[in-house]
C-alpha cells in the first residue's frame, strides 16, 4: 500500500484505504485493480452491483430465479436456490479474483450472473463500453450502517476489537464507507440509471420490500427477459417471490451452516438478520438521525434522488 493512500479506521475492526476518492477494505483494493485491468465483459454478462448490506444476497437469489426459470421451477426440491448459497450461485468477480480463479469466467453458462460492490466509475471498462447490463441495489443509508455494524461484529476475528459505535458513525457521516462515501456511490449509478436507462437499472431495497413482485417484472424486462401474460397468470412470479422471502432463504440448510469467499472466510448466515425497514430506529438516537438525514438532503440535492 502507497504512502499516497489515504487510511482511516474503518466501521469494524480493520482500517480502510481511500483510492480514487472511495474507501476499500485491504484486501480489495489489489483485487479491484487487478479485476480493472483484465476483466473481460461479454455483453450478455448481468453485472449486479450494490452497495454494502442493501440485499445483495436478496437481490442475487431474485436475478439467479428470474433468469434461470426456464430451467428450475421455484418449487422444486432441487432448486439451486434451496440447496446452495445465493453467492455460490452468483459470485462476486473480486472472490473469484482472490481465489486467482478467473478460468472459472470462461466456463460460466451465459448469461454469465457476477456480482460488486465497486461504484461505477471504479468498474472495469469492459464492463461500461460492452453494454451489458448492471442493475444497482442501494437502501436508506441508517439501516445500512445497522446492518453493517452487526456484520462487521459477526465477522471480528477473536481478540480484535471494534471502531466504538459512536465514533464509527462519525467516521460514517465523514463518508468513511466500504466504496463510498455511500452518497457518492449511489449518485454514480443513479446518473448513470437516468443517462442509460437501458444498461442501468438503479433500485432501492426498500421498493423491493414494499412490492417485490412488480419489481421482479420490472427487473425481468430490463434483463430482456419479460414474463409472458402465461407465466404471469400461473403464478412464477408469485413462486419466485415465495422462493426470495427473508424466511425461506434462511432457512435454506446452505446458507444457515455454509460459508463463501476467499482470503476472508464470509459465514453465509451472517447474510440473514432481520431483513427489516428501519431497524436503525433501535439503535441511532433521532439526533444522530437527523444528522445523517441532513447530510442525505444536502448531497441528493438536486439530483431526484430521495430517502
Ligand atoms: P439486516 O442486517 O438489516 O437484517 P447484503 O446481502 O447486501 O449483505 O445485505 C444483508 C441485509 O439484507 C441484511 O439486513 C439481511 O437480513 C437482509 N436480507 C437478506 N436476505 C433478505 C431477504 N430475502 N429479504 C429481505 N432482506 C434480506
Amino acid at each position: 500500500m502507497t504512502s499516497t493512500i489515504q487510511t482511516s479506521k474503518g466501521l469494524g475492526f480493520a482500517p480502510w484505504y481511500k483510492y480514487q476518492n472511495f474507501w476499500y477494505p485491504e484486501h480489495l483494493l489489489p483485487v479491484t485493480l487487478d479485476m480493472q485491468a483484465t476483466f473481460k465483459a461479454q455483453p450478455s454478462d448481468i453485472i449486479l452491483a450494490t452497495m454494502v448490506k442493501s440485499g445483495t444476497t436478496w437481490l442475487k437469489a431474485i436475478i439467479f430465479a428470474v433468469v434461470n426459470r426456464h430451467l428450475y421451477a421455484s418449487t422444486y426440491k432441487n432448486h439451486p436456490l434451496l440447496n446452495s448459497s445465493p453467492h455460490d450461485c452468483f459470485p462476486f468477480i473480486h472472490s473469484i479474483y482472490e481465489k486467482n480463479n478467473q478460468n472459472q469466467l470462461d466456463s460460466m453458462p451465459s448469461p454469465r450472473l457476477l456480482a460488486v460492490h465497486v461504484p461505477f466509475s471504479h468498474l472495469p471498462a469492459s464492463i461500461t463500453e460492452s453494454g451489458c447490463k448492471v442493475v444497482y441495489l442501494c437502501r436508506n443509508p441508517k439501516d445500512v450502517f445497522v446492518s453493517l455494524r452487526h456484520y462487521l461484529d459477526k465477522m471480528k476475528p477473536v481478540g480484535s476489537e471494534m471502531t466504538p459505535f459512536y465514533e464509527a458513525f462519525d467516521l460514517f457521516c465523514q463518508g468513511v464507507f466500504p466504496f463510498g462515501p455511500f452518497w457518492d456511490q449511489m449518485l454514480e449509478y443513479w446518473r448513470e440509471s437516468i443517462k442509460s436507462p437501458e444498461k442501468v437499472l438503479f433500485l432501492k431495497y426498500e421498493d423491493l420490500k414494499e412490492d417485490l413482485a412488480e419489481n421482479i417484472k420490472k427487473l425481468a424486462e430490463f434483463l430482456g427477459c419479460s414474463f409472458s401474460a402465461e407465466e404471469v397468470k400461473r403464478g412464477v412470479v408469485e413462486e419466485i417471490v415465495q422462493l426470495c422471502d427473508f424466511e425461506t432463504m434462511k432457512n435454506v440448510k446452505a446458507n444457515k451452516e455454509g460459508e463463501h469467499g476467499a482470503s476472508v472466510r464470509f459465514k453465509n448466515s451472517a447474510f440473514f438478520r432481520k431483513g427489516k425497514i428501519g431497524d436503525w430506529k433501535d439503535h441511532i438516537t433521532p439526533d444522530m438521525a437527523e444528522r445523517v438525514d441532513k447530510i442525505i438532503e444536502q448531497k441528493l440535492l438536486g439530483s431526484g434522488l430521495m430517502f
